[in-house]
């Protein structure tokens, strides 16, 4: 396709490379919270790769990281052999963001908006149009209303747009965050397929956050569970479930997780929200 983006990269370079990545934000003088805490791992070109992980485990900021948005604290980070501190341009150019809350003008159409990203990585008017309508048909996107604004349409329909967005520009590598959050099933569905259709027919290689443990399970060649910013087991889901069975029964991913963490997910978001609350609670008092 015409569109692709030129790489200057070998084809055997990894798309994305993090070696001890570090990334702190600060909350008051002299004191920090650690978001990633040495983050190491790798995306091979062509594979989906899952960071499964609770809310507050460090996901978004590792697809900021990569994605050129924050700049890490300490580590290297490289996306098909290009360091993002050094190179943020080119690697903008290799990548494309979809995250749960995908920025578009609410007020202009899907077609409006799809045609202005499609023109931020230089694909004209002329070229874009018939791509997005041969896009907006095959993800199952109502064709009738893709000259409302924006803000008329379901969640779900403005995510399957943030998605063919990401798919007009034949990104060499996608970064989904939470592609599917918040989202009713059908929607859920929709869009998984979606991003299996992207990675089998543009060979994209994607890195999926979500703390949906079927998503994971079920589009990811390989899995990073994250905690407290530590990924503290990285297989495929196949793997991990066997590292965790006992008496020689495979247990669920969900069980998995559970082994690997001491918790559920849901106990560890329920202990985040609490932390949270409490950290505004004293910051209140003082
Ligand atoms: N811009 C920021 N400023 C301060 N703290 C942040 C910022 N972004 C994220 N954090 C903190 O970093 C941790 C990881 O957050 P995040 O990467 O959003 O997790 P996830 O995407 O897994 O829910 C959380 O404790 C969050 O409060
Ligand atoms: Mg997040």
């Amino acid at each position: 396709m015409s569109n692709h983006a030129t790489v200057t990269v070998s084809d055997t370079q990894d798309a994305i490379n993090l070696t001890h990545v570090v990334k702190r934000f600060k909350k008051k003088r002299h004191e920090y919270s650690t978001a990633l805490n040495s983050v190491s791992l790798q995306l091979r070109r062509g594979e989906v790769f899952g960071i499964l992980g609770p809310n507050g485990s460090g996901k978004s900021t590792l697809v900021r990281v990569i994605s050129t948005l924050i700049i890490p604290d300490g580590g290297d980070v490289r996306v098909f052999g290009l360091d993002v501190v050094q190179n943020p341009r080119e690697v903008q150019r290799h990548i494309n963001r979809v995250s749960v809350e995908a920025s578009f003008f609410k007020k202009l159409s899907s077609m409006e908006n799809l045609i202005y990203g499609a023109k931020l990585y230089g694909v004209t008017d002329r070229e874009s149009k018939p791509m997005i309508k041969a896009i907006l048909s095959d993800i199952g996107f109502d064709y009738k209303r893709v000259n409302e604004p924006m803000e008329h349409l379901s969640r779900g329909m403005q995510q399957k747009i943030a998605l063919a967005r990401a798919l007009l520009t034949s990104p060499m590598l996608m970064l989904l965050d939470e592609p599917t959050t918040g989202l009713d099933p059908r929607s859920k569905k929709d869009v998984q397929r979606l991003v299996r259709k992207i990675h089998d027919e543009h060979d994209s290689s994607i890195l999926l956050c979500t703390h949906d443990m079927d998503e994971a399970e079920e589009l990811c060649d390989r899995i990073g569970i994250m905690v407290n910013g530590n990924i503290i087991a990285l297989d495929t889901p196949q793997a991990l479930k066997e590292r965790y069975q006992q008496d020689g029964q495979l247990p669920s991913l969900e069980d998995a997780f559970m082994a690997a963490t001491g918790q559920s997910m849901e106990e560890i978001e329920t202990a985040e929200l609490q932390r949270q609350e409490n950290e505004k609670e004293k910051a209140g008092v003082s």
